[in-house]
């Protein structure tokens, strides 16, 4: 794959349709790029990917829902692989708010002109009421922007874990029962030193701990921004291969090449 492209819509689990595309970075391997899509009462959807993929996911997104009957958006965080079509996404959905953590909504403040009135400033610890369902504002265990954001849905038990548990991949999986084993354990280990390279310097205990909760959580299903949907039955391997890297302390800040091997791929198609 030499250029970023998107693979459409699909239904990944109870109530949630995944827009997934995929980023080929150079040499250290395909990145998965998904923005979600909940099947609430109150319809929302979750980020709006990147700006490569832009008429194809503004077409795929009025297959699934007339945008003018969304009446949320809920941005994980600024990070333009999850806003690249949100402005596109606000025109087209008038009667969409935009569920955004407080630290991003003084980001998009910075901006030139930005409708700062459809915000609405939400952070970890707080629900967010969608008529059947609440979605619980979670921290993930780890993160490249201090605002970042994701969610557990109390009806379908299915956590969104932002940039968490991505994974750089030989090839554009669309399920990750279908990466193989020794792929998905490196590819984790290797976005995780990318995505959060504080990893190798954190309390292993505290760390741990945290990946423990989600192991309690007993999430039905796990969306990320970075990896396919992960099924309960691959929840654990997953969550396993975070404490290995961990204890072993694989998880290293990315060396000068590795950074220049980011910037070696085409942008565009
Ligand atoms: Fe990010
Ligand atoms: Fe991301």
């Amino acid at each position: 794959m030499d250029f970023p492209t998107f693979v459409g819509a699909r239904k990944v689990a109870p109530d949630v349709t995944t827009f997934a595309g995929f980023f080929p970075i150079g040499p250290l391997g395909i990145l998965p790029a998904n923005s979600h899509f909940i099947h609430a009462r109150d319809p929302i959807l979750v980020d709006t990917n990147g700006v490569a993929f832009e008429d194809q996911y503004l077409e795929a997104l009025s297959n699934v829902i007339d945008p003018a009957d969304l009446k949320w958006i809920y941005i994980s965080h600024t990070d333009l692989d999850h806003v690249g079509n949100l402005d596109k996404v606000m025109a087209l959905a008038p009667n969409a708010k935009v569920v955004v953590p407080s630290l991003g909504a003084a980001k998009f403040g910075l901006r030139e002109s930005f409708d700062m009135s459809r915000l609405v400033p939400m952070d970890h610890g707080q629900r967010l009421d969608l008529g059947d369902r609440e979605l619980v504002l979670l921290k993930p265990p780890t993160y490249d922007a201090p605002e970042t954001t994701g969610f557990f849905d109390t009806r379908t038990r299915v956590l969104f874990s932002v940039d968490s548990f991505g994974a750089l991949l030989d090839a554009p999986h669309e399920e990750t029962e279908a990466i193989p084993e020794a792929t998905l354990r490196d590819g984790m280990t290797m976005w995780a030193g990318i995505d959060a390279p504080w990893l190798g310097m954190v309390d292993k205990s505290r760390l741990g701990g945290l990946l423990n909760d989600i192991q309690r959580l007993d999430p039905s299903t796990i969306i990320s921004g970075h990896l396919p949907a992960t099924s309960g039955r691959m929840i654990g391997t997953v969550l396993g291969n975070m404490l290995g890297s961990l204890s072993e302390d694989r998880f290293q800040h990315p060396d000068r090449e590795t950074i220049e091997g980011l910037f070696a791929q085409p942008a565009v198609a």
